[in-house]
């Protein structure tokens, strides 16, 4: 009885890892649909939005208005507004 049951627990464990691991529909399922909602961002255009900003490109890339951005000119460069000094 005893090996019996073991051996019914070892070829559901076989079954089972041979299932998970042929199931070709479970990675790229998980794959399709991050790559459709870029991550959470919704579209390619937030999602670099995003990774601009946690990125620091402003910093050097946009000009600045008072203490903030220039909103207007995103990634516009220098526009004559002064720019951070980075080289000491
Ligand atoms: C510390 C300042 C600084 C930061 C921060 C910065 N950049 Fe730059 N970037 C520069 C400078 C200066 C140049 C020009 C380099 C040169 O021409 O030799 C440049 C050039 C570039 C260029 C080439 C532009 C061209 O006309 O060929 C790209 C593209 C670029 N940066 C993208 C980015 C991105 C994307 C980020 C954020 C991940 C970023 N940069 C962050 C200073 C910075």
């Amino acid at each position: 009885m005893k090996k019996k049951l073991s051996l019914i627990a070892i070829v559901s464990l076989v079954i089972f890892v041979f299932v998970k691991c042929n199931n070709p529909k479970s990675e790229p399922v998980a794959d399709q649909a991050s790559k459709e909602n870029f991550s959470g961002f919704g579209s390619q255009v937030k999602w670099g939005e995003h990774l601009v900003t946690v990125s620091a490109c402003h910093d050097c890339h946009s000009p600045k208005k008072g203490f903030g951005l220039d909103s207007a000119h995103l990634l516009a460069g220098y526009m004559g507004t002064p720019v951070a000094d980075v080289h000491h």
